[in-house]
């Protein structure tokens, strides 16, 4: 199976953990402006990492748009945020 991880980074913490995934499974790497429909066809798994901003993912919506439904790409998601998911959880419960 062809992998590609392809990421979106501001300042650059997703990149130093998208590089860093890209070294383990030893696949390629492409930074989210560069990836086109083009190039994402000739890959079986689609890792996709991204920073969050005021909740939200940046970039998935154009990432699974230029997927598209063709094939059987394995499309997997990671982010980076400073939010604690846990902590924040329960604050809001309370
Ligand atoms: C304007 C702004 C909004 C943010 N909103 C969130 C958020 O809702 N949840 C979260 O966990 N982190 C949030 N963050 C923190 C970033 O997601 C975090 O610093 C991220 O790791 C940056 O990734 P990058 O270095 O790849 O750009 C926000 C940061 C900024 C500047």
């Amino acid at each position: 199976m062809k992998a590609i991880v392809i990421y979106k980074s501001k300042t650059g913490l997703t990149k130093k953990y998208a590089k860093w995934i890209q070294e383990e499974l030893r696949c390629d790497l492409l930074e989210e402006k560069k990836a086109t429909v083009k190039t994402l066809q000739g890959y079986d798994v689609i890792i996709f990492g991204s920073y969050i901003r005021v909740e939200k993912i940046w970039g998935i919506k154009k990432l699974l748009g230029q997927v598209g439904k063709e094939g059987q790409k394995k499309v997997v998601l990671f982010s980076t945020g400073s939010v604690d998911p846990v902590r924040k959880g329960t604050r809001s419960r309370q």
